[in-house]
């Protein structure tokens, strides 16, 4: 593993990452590097802290210790036309989906591209709207508001706002939850576009099939820490990792 990742160039560091909240220490001593266009699996027990470390890597909380680095670069020490570019090439689906309640899903859609496209047309802007929304599987009208949509349904518009701009690297959290299979397996043929398009992916599950399909490595998160991790060759090879995956370490 330590081999494979000097081969490989990474494209996100976490060194020595700690994250503490009210007086607890949630992350401690998290360091790992993420390989550019490979995809890793964080999977782990519930409230081990695979959010968190979704969330730090992603730029979106600030660690209480140590550094997160993209392309070498320290991303909170970035300036903003840095961020700017770091925000661009990155997107997160959110477990909770977190869409603005006070927005329609166009609107909520239509944000990024303005963000990061200002000279793109209204009717580039639409059409790329309809298409992603449409790639996503989402078939309603998209003039209402997240409280209209099932969980489901609010899964797939994030999916939908975070592949708008094609990011270099993508955070999925929990992002299959509460789809039926069909739905859950479009988004992962559309993650395995991105796969062979050489992005980085990182994603947090708990369906034991999608994270042996999809994952180049696994890391195994418990009381905030890695407690093991599988390149995929282990994943496979090893049939006592894989019944401990099935078993509970991914639920
Ligand atoms: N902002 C916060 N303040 C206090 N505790 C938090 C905060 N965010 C998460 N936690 C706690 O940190 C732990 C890890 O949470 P989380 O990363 O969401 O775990 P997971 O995604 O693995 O279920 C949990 O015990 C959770 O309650
Ligand atoms: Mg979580």
């Amino acid at each position: 593993m330590a081999d494979e990742e000097n081969r490989t160039e990474s494209i996100l560091e976490l060194n020595n990452i700690g994250f503490y909240a009210q007086g607890r220490e949630l992350i401690r001593d998290f360091s790992h590097r993420y390989a550019a266009g490979k995809t890793t699996a964080l999977v782990g027990p519930s409230g081990g802290g695979k959010s968190t470390v979704l969330k730090l890597s992603a730029g979106l909380l600030v660690p209480s210790k140590g550094a997160v680095l993209f392309k070498g670069r320290d991303i909170h020490l970035m300036n903003r036309k840095e961020n700017l570019v770091f925000r661009q090439e990155s997107a997160v689906v959110f477990q909770d989906s977190a869409l603005w309640a006070n927005q329609s899903l166009y609107q909520i859609l239509e944000l990024p591209l303005r963000i990061h496209f200002p000279s793109m047309s209204k009717n580039e802007r639409e059409a790329r709207i309809k298409a992603v929304a449409e790639e996503a599987g989402y078939r309603r009208e998209l003039g209402i508001r997240p409280s209209n949509l099932s969980m489901g349904e609010q899964k797939l518009i994030a999916f939908a706002r975070a592949m708008l701009c094609r990011p270099e690297l993508l955070f999925l959290d929990e992002w299959t939850e509460s789809l039926d299979e069909s739905a859950s397996q479009r988004l992962v043929r559309l993650v395995r576009e991105r796969q062979d398009a050489k992005h980085t992916i990182i994603f947090v599950s708990h369906n034991v099939g999608i994270i042996k399909s999809l994952a180049d490595t696994i890391l195994m998160i418990r009381n905030g820490n890695i407690f093991l991790k599988l390149s995929r060759e282990q994943i496979h090879s090893d049939a006592e990792i894989a019944e401990y995956l099935e078993k509970g370490m991914a639920s």
